[in-house]
């Protein structure tokens, strides 16, 4: 994609700047002279994703493209942060809905604004409707699918109740291209 952009600035949000350096010099050697602007944000808590986008609306007229991926397997049980969300169900959700609500104002400026958010395997599937956030009901496969059909529901109102909307794509993690022989 940053070999696409011509005149671009690409935020990148994420937990460590130190740690991102080696994906910088890559994005900078594919395409020279980008300007990249790291933030560093613990982005499972929303009062840190809503300070960084604050941050962009304050920079920036308008959003093209926005990417997220943001999650964890949920293997180790029900985890949760500070701000008492479970904490796979704070990235695949909670964060992503925050993040695409406070940038909307921005997207809403992009003749094309995109969405991409990079999810679960599978399909929208059944839920508990009386414990969406699966305080009673928790378990690996229940937070997929309730963050899997949430995803897809929300996205759905949200392009319903703006007048300029961005197409939404909800992409299986299935389709990432990785280095793994498949
Ligand atoms: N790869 C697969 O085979 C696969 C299969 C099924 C579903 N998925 C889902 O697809 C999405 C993208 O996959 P991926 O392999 O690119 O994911 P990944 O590299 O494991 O993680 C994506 C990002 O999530 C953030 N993250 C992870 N744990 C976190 C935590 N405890 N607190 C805050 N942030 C955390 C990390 O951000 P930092 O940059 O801050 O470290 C990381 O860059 C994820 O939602 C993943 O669950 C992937």
């Amino acid at each position: 994609m940053a070999s696409m952009l011509h005149e671009a600035t690409i935020y990148v949000l994420g937990r460590s700047a130190t740690r991102f350096a080696s994906q910088r010099m890559k994005l900078e050697s594919i395409y020279p002279g980008c300007n990249i602007v790291f933030i560093e944000v613990e982005i499972s808590l929303l009062g840190e994703v809503d300070a960084a986008c604050e941050r962009i609306v304050g920079a920036e007229r308008k959003v093209d493209y926005f990417y997220m991926s943001p999650g964890l397997i949920p293997l180790n049980g029900p985890e949760y942060t500070k701000e008492g969300l479970e904490i796979c169900f704070a990235l695949s959700y909670y964060t992503r809905m925050r993040l695409v609500s406070n940038l909307l104002p921005l997207l809403s400026q992009s003749q094309h604004p995109r969405v991409l958010s990079v999810l679960n395997g599978g399909k929208e599937k059944a839920i508990y409707d009386n414990d969406i956030g699966l305080a009673k009901n928790w378990s690996p496969i229940a937070v997929i699918n309730h963050t899997t059909t949430m995803t897809t529901l929300s996205s759905s109102t949200s392009q319903k109740t703006t007048s300029k909307s961005p197409s939404c794509m909800h992409s299986p993690a299935g389709s990432k291209r990785t280095s793994l022989p498949g």
